[in-house]
Parts: structure tokens; sequence; C-alpha cells
């Protein structure tokens, strides 16, 4: 049977009857803000390619931090500039290091937010690249230790969540088998387990300063043609002790999402990254698309492929949206 016994359009006549049937609630308690740590004081410099976006010394941040928790927003992930770069980032090893203190000034006011690491060295080597290089290769085992070495020092700075981002094989293994060496069992772990070697990336490397001097990150990031090796990275990280994945970045990836949601029951992050947040930015400062409609259709559309955690430069704004 159908028309005109069906009429799809009965559902859709006043916003009461959409609100009633809408599958899809995006929710500010969803969301995950992801904020840059600069060295210094009172420095709120602008990523010129992310309108809204700061690179913040640990006072800012604070500042920020409080009006994102205000927002009702569920937490931050924080991102490293530090002020000497070496060829194995040992400056992200730090008790002093900028994260470090960042975590360590939260949790003395007592905001309530998650705070989320980024585990990764990209930001605190010399060459940019994510793991330790030997004969002009990026060294898989050599970068584990540093890496757990690393989320062991953000775990004792008061993260609740370490996400390891290098895509270093075993990665996962390591960090977890450092944290429950040291009493951080409940410290749990949200892996980058799909992160494409993207384009989508080049907003977020002039925040965080961490392009590569030489070569690319092919040998280590996934080829963005790939799904089913998705799948099989998600299948190692959870076997390895992950608690949560992420597939990255998100909008050339909904499939994979949608793949991800379907085959594990673990919940699932997405994170839409600095470059899909630059192109929304650039094309409403033209007045070529309004931003609101655009962003609330993109996460929705993100979240309806499967993600239950968002990761998005969006965040305050989508909140504030949201508000009854
Ligand atoms: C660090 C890292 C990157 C991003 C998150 N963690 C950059 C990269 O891999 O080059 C990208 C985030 C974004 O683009 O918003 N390894």
């Amino acid at each position: 049977m159908s028309y005109p016994t069906h009429r799809p359009r009965r559902l859709r006549r006043n916003v009461a009857l959409r609100s009633l049937v809408r599958e899809t609630r995006l929710t500010t308690a969803s969301l995950i803000y992801p904020m840059f740590v600069c060295p210094g004081t009172k420095v709120r410099q602008e990523v010129s390619s992310m309108p809204g976006v700061y690179q913040q010394s640990v006072d800012q941040i604070m500042e920020e931090a409080r009006e994102v928790e205000s927002l009702g927003i569920s937490g931050i992930i924080l991102f490293g500039l530090p002020e000497n770069k070496d060829p194995r980032g040992l400056s992200s090893l730090h008790a002093q290091g900028v994260v470090q203190r960042a975590i360590e000034a939260i949790r003395k006011a007592k905001l309530k937010l998650l705070v989320i690491t980024d585990v990764c060295l990209c930001e605190y080597t010399d060459h940019g690249h994510c793991g330790i290089v030997e004969d002009g290769e990026v060294a898989n085992d050599a970068t584990l230790e540093i890496l757990a070495q690393q989320a062991f020092s953000h775990a004792r700075a008061g993260a609740d969540i370490v996400a390891p981002s290098d895509m270093m094989d075993g990665r996962v293994a390591a960090i977890r088998k450092m944290l429950d060496a040291n009493k951080f069992e409940n410290i749990a772990i949200l892996s980058y387990a799909a992160k494409y070697c993207s384009g989508f990336y080049g907003p977020f490397r002039e925040a965080a300063q961490s392009a590569p001097q030489f070569g690319d990150r092919r040998s280590y990031q996934m080829d963005p043609a790939n799904a089913r090796e998705a799948l099989k990275e998600v299948k190692l990280d959870l076997e390895e002790g992950a608690d949560m994945v992420m597939v990255k970045p998100a909008l050339a990836y909904l499939d994979v999402i949608r793949r991800v949601r379907d085959q594990f029951d673990v919940p699932v992050a997405a994170y839409n990254v600095s470059g899909e947040y630059s192109m929304v930015k650039a094309a409403a400062q033209n007045g070529w698309l309004d931003e609101k409609r655009v962003v609330l259709e993109i996460l929705t559309g993100i979240q309806r492929a499967g993600a239950d955690i968002l990761l998005t430069y969006h965040a305050k704004d989508v909140a504030r949206w949201l508000k009854p």
C-alpha cells in the first residue's frame, strides 16, 4: 500500500510533530571542545585559519574552561605548544609542561569538566613527526616508551582520559601497561584508532605548530581509501585495552563511523577536525552559508552516522544554540 494511504508529509506538518518523531538529537553533553595551551601569561592569540580558536596560556585556558563548563559541555581535549622542541619531544613529559600545568589548574579550580589529553609527539618534536625519527623513518617501537611516559605524566597531573593520536602500533597496550603499573588503572583511554592521513588537518598544524618538517605522515596515518583497515585498527586497539575509539576526520569518513558503530559495542567518538571547521567559518564569513544551520546539520549527520561523542571547535556555539 502506498499513496494516498501513506503520506509521509503527515508527520512533518508542524514543529511539535517533527520534534516528536526526530531520530537523532544533538545534545550538549556529547560535545568535547579542543583547546591549545601555550607558555606565558595573558596570552590569547587567535589562530588565523580558525576564527574563534585561540592559543592560550594557562590563565586564559582557565577562563575559557569555566565558560565551557557553564555551557554544559562535557569536556575539553588539550593540545600543548611547548616552550622548546627537540628530536624526542621530551618537553611533553615535564611535570611543569604546558598541558600538565593546565590540567593542574583545572583540577585545583575543581571544575567538573572532563579533561582529555592528546598524547602525541608532533607538537613537541623539532621535526614535527608523531614519533622518534631513526634513519629518516618514524621508529615505531622506540616511540612507545615516550608516549607511555607522556600519558603517565598527564594522568599524574589529573587528566581523566588520555587520547593517543600518534598512530604507532602497540601504543594503547604500552600506555595501558604504564598507567596500570602506576596505579592509574581508572584512567580511560580514548584511542584515535582510525586516524586518516588527511588534508583536513591543515589549520590544526598552524594552531599546534606541528607541521612535519620533512616528508608526510603516510607511513603511520591511514590511507583515506581504506575502510576495512579501520575496523582492523579499532579491533586491535580494543584488544590492547582502549575504552573508547575515535574516527578522524569525520565528514569524509561517515561510512567508517557507521561501520565501527555497527561492529563494536564501545563508545565511538568522531573528530570534526580543523579543516572541516575552517571551511564552514570561511563560507559563513563570506555570507555563502548560514553557519548555525550548517553546523547543526553537519554534527547531526556525524551523530546519525553513529558517533556518540563529538569533538568539535563549534562546541561552544552549539551549546548556546541548543539552550532551551
Ligand atoms: C596530533 C593531532 C593532529 C590532530 C589531532 N591530533 C594533527 C595531525 O595528525 O597532523 C588534528 C586535529 C584537527 O585537525 O583539528 N597528532
